[in-house]
């Protein structure tokens, strides 16, 4: 792409080195407050305890239930640990509306329960009295691995009555009130820290679980004299604890502002939880596309794209009056498509607003404009992934990654591990591991590790 305009318009979403080394800076300063006891409070990053000290061996095996809320679907499975590292899944998909999603939390618990029986029923599992994880992909202030407040609602769920409640409790009440299923909740997760399990469930070495999807975490394994927030207790018999780190919030007393853009800021705005979030907000599949929609639209304003078309008015209105048009799914089409022909990009162009013809020239601007905002991404997961390889200095350390952004860009892996580059520290080999249903392999696995102890 050589237009000097577009390029000049789109600096601000090019993490320079320096900026990248301090935002390293600030995140693992901010990742060492949450977790000492008298900065937690005011720490960005609260790195919550899991309750889960065991990696899996491998050697697990039964039959398990597990719920998965809080990513692109909500989903029931029943993970088979067979041992030799091995699970078979069985899986079901629910819909969760919008009205769900923002209604009363009675309801979702409802919900939730109603699917669980529907799933119980349809596999003849009634008698099996089977245990169940509970992947809630939330923050959460977990008081055990069975019960867990959650703290704030995030990636455009808001229930009301749910917040600081045990999570836990509204499952069991709501599988309670059906009255038919007999259920024994035995493990309540973050969804990094399932991915983070079933990716060590097939790799000893891995340490740190992330999620690239709708919204943006990780957990990762610390030693239990780094965890100011253990209980003494659990520190006695085990060496380490899983930490959920919530590093979504990243940026929330204002350590980000020097690489916020006022796209960051609308987005932010007209978010459901404003003011949070604000590290997810640049990274995760919930506002990527909502980012290159803005900026789209006051690039065509600029004339800067779309030129030729005339149409300067009707596009941004489109483009302004839709909020979520631009699907975050867009993007990874866009990066993957191929010059000189553009085909996905033609037929997105047509179906998003209307266009035809459109010239080689701007199919590579729109794919330009894209790459900013996905590399920025890209760059700031690194700061994360690589603050807490750093952290954790074994000489090898794999981390498992999951999550529909992840997946699907054609190229993040390429622009995470061009950053992690500049920012691992070079005696420290990593690898970065494609996790395989985290959240129900990994659900499981914490149902089955905590049943042993
Ligand atoms: C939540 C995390 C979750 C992440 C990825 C964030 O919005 O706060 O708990 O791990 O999304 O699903």
């Amino acid at each position: 792409m050589q237009d000097q305009r577009l390029k000049d318009f789109l600096k601000e979403f090019i993490i320079s080195d320096s900026q990248l080394q301090e935002l390293y800076k600030r995140f693992t300063s901010e990742i060492q407050k949450g977790l000492t006891l008298a900065t937690h409070q005011q720490a960005d990053i609260k790195c919550y305890m899991t309750y889960v000290q065991d990696l899996p061996t491998g050697d697990e095996k039964g039959n398990y239930l597990a719920l998965d809320l809080g990513g692109t679907n909500f989903r029931v499975l029943r993970v088979s640990l067979q041992g030799h590292h091995e699970a078979q899944i069985d899986s079901k998909v629910y819909v969760v509306d919008k009205e769900l999603m923002t209604g009363h939390g009675t309801k979702l618990f409802d919900h939730i329960a109603n699917c669980l029986a529907e799933f119980v029923d349809e596999h003849a599992l009634n008698d099996q009295h089977l245990p169940l994880g509970f992947t809630f992909s939330f923050p959460c202030v977990q008081v055990g691995l069975t019960e867990a407040l959650l703290t704030r609602w995030t990636k455009g769920f808001r229930c009301a009555g749910v917040e600081q409640e045990d999570v836990g409790r509204l499952l069991k009440e709501a599988i309670a009130r059906r009255g038919d299923l007999e259920i024994d909740v035995m493990a309540l997760l973050n969804d990094t820290t399932g991915t983070l399990m079933s990716c060590a469930h097939r790799n000893p070495e891995c340490r740190i679980g992330v999620i690239i999807g709708t919204g943006c975490n990780a957990c990762y394994v610390e030693r239990v004299e780094n965890a100011d927030l253990l209980e003494p207790e659990y520190k006695v018999d085990k060496p380490n604890i899983l930490v959920n780190t919530e590093w979504g919030a990243f940026g929330e007393s204002g350590k980000l502002e020097f690489v916020r853009t006022d796209y960051d800021r609308k987005v932010d705005k007209d978010s459901l939880n404003r003011g949070g979030q604000l590290f997810e907000k640049m990274i995760s599949g919930m506002y990527l596309g909502e980012l290159v929609r803005l900026v789209l639209a006051d690039a065509i304003t600029q004339n800067l794209i779309f030129v030729r078309s005339g149409e300067k008015q009707r596009l941004t209105n489109i483009l302004k009056d839709n909020a979520g048009c631009v699907e975050t799914r867009f993007i990874s089409e866009i990066e993957n498509d191929t010059f000189p022909a553009f085909l996905q990009t033609r037929n997105i162009l047509k179906e998003l607003l209307g266009l035809e013809n459109v010239s080689v020239e701007d199919c590579q601007k729109l794919k330009y404009i894209c790459e900013c905002i996905s590399k920025r991404a890209a760059n700031l997961v690194a700061v994360g992934i690589s603050g807490l390889i750093n952290k954790i200095a074994e000489p090898h350390v794999v981390v498992g990654v999951d999550g529909s952004v992840y997946r699907l860009h054609p190229h993040f892996d390429t622009y995470l591990r061009e950053a992690m580059q500049k920012l691992v520290n070079p005696k420290i080999n990593y690898e970065l591991m494609l996790s395989e249903d985290g959240s129900g392999r990994g659900a499981a696995l914490v149902a089955a590790v905590a049943s042993k102890n």
